[in-house]
């Protein structure tokens, strides 16, 4: 077993530091006031290959593996992770989905400009009623031969308006259950297909969540991912990978935040010395980092599992579950030992403290994840 990271590895995690503290630390908190993200940032992300970082070289990827992979997405979510949440779902569930499930002409057309970052991806599987009971889908595609007609609404769809290429998740036969749902690929722009408002949200708010509505829209059979009634096994086995992105992201609020009040505790004086020389601060600094060297260490696993074609489902939901719950405590921490001024905009744990909270709850929340654990163990 070997703990260290290789010079190539070492080289992309240097890459993503630079670019986020260079390019997302500066506007970072004016984007989540103001709830946007600039299109020239996207652009830049997708220069820098983070946005098709695991897809092969051959359909215009980075061609990387997953632990690079959680080495960017900690990077990244140091700083901003409205921005690695659009890394990860393009990433993990929209252009691996595709590379993994799609047929060649898909992988063409689609995945080539996903992964070259020309083009935004989203995944479309949570509605109004069905979260984390994602077989009770209600949005239906009805099969009229060489054609699907598309029905529902989707709802906190993490790239909603900036997307071009949607997998959307939608029941065909009821009678059949989860072998009765299917994934169609659904473009911007198709007949009866629109864009809802932006949701207003506690943490993440640079990152562009919306709901969706289909109404009749005609998406060709050509457009399905995969055989008649493989959507939530695809949806599953996809969601599996983006729990490693979505650890990683904990891991680099988490890892930020603890940065953050590290160096806060060495200037911030009190009693007439700086915080770190009291032991109150030292604990915590000491249950934070241990805390989050096992997060990583748990990220590494899974992505080991998956680099090597393991199965690592169970990896996945533990890092994620863990990860979850240590960015969250963390990012409180690290307000306590700022004290008044982490409470404020300027000092970023403030946002991180908000930006934790997601991770506990989008792709599958903390109770979903010991679901998947607890079957694991128990099969
Ligand atoms: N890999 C492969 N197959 C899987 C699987 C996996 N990880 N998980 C389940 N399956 C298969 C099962 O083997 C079963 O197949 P068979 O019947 O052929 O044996 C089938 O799928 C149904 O499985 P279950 O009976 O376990 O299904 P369930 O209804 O009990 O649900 C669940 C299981 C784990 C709770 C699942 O519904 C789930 O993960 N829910 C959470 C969904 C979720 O994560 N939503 C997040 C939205 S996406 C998002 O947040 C993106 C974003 O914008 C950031």
């Amino acid at each position: 077993m070997n703990f260290e990271l290789t010079e190539e590895h070492l080289m992309i995690q240097k890459m993503a530091r630079d670019f986020a503290q260079t390019e997302l630390l500066p506007g970072v908190i004016e984007r989540d006031e103001k709830q946007y993200f600039p299109q020239e940032l996207i652009k830049k992300m997708g220069e820098q290959g983070f946005l098709g970082m695991m897809v092969d070289t051959k359909y215009g990827g980075g061609g990387l593996d997953t632990i690079s992979y959680v080495l960017v997405m900690e990077e990244l979510s140091k700083v901003d992770a409205s921005a690695s949440v659009m890394v990860s779902v393009n990433n993990s569930l929209v252009c691996w989905g595709l590379e993994t499930f799609g047929n060649e002409e898909q992988k063409q057309k689609y995945l080539v400009p996903l992964a070259k970052g020309e083009k935004i991806g989203a995944f479309c599987l949570s509605e109004p009623e069905a979260g984390s009971d994602a077989t009770s889908q209600k949005t239906t595609a009805i099969d009229y031969g060489d054609y699907y007609l598309l029905n529902g609404t989707k709802n906190w769809i993490t790239n909603g308006s900036i997307a071009s290429t949607y997998l959307v998740i939608a029941q065909t036969d009821k009678e059949k259950g989860h072998r009765g749902i299917n994934c169609l690929i659904v473009e911007k722009g198709m007949e009866g297909f629109t864009i809802g408002p932006k949701e207003q949200k506690l943490g993440i708010r640079g990152s562009d969540t919306h709901s969706l509505q289909f109404n009749d829209v005609k998406v060709p059979k050509t457009n399905r991912i995969g055989e008649d009634g493989f959507g939530f096994k695809f949806a599953m086995k996809t969601l599996s990978g983006g729990r490693i992105g979505i650890a990683a992201q904990a891991l680099g609020i988490a890892s930020g935040a603890y940065e953050l009040a590290l160096k806060y505790s060495k200037v911030r004086k009190a009693f007439g010395t700086e915080i770190m020389n009291h032991q109150a601060i030292q604990f915590k600094l000491a249950d934070m980092a241990t805390q989050i060297d096992a997060v990583r260490l748990l990220c590494f696993k899974a992505a080991y599992e998956k680099d090597r074609g393991l199965d690592y489902t169970l990896s996945a939901s533990m890092a994620k579950l863990y990860a979850s719950r240590v960015a969250n405590y963390v990012a409180s921490e690290a307000i306590q030992i700022h004290g008044g001024n982490g409470y404020v905009k300027e000092y970023h744990v403030e946002r991180l403290f908000r930006d934790a909270k997601i991770t506990e709850i989008y792709e599958g929340t903390s109770e979903i994840q010991k679901i998947v654990i607890s079957r694991g163990l128990l099969k």
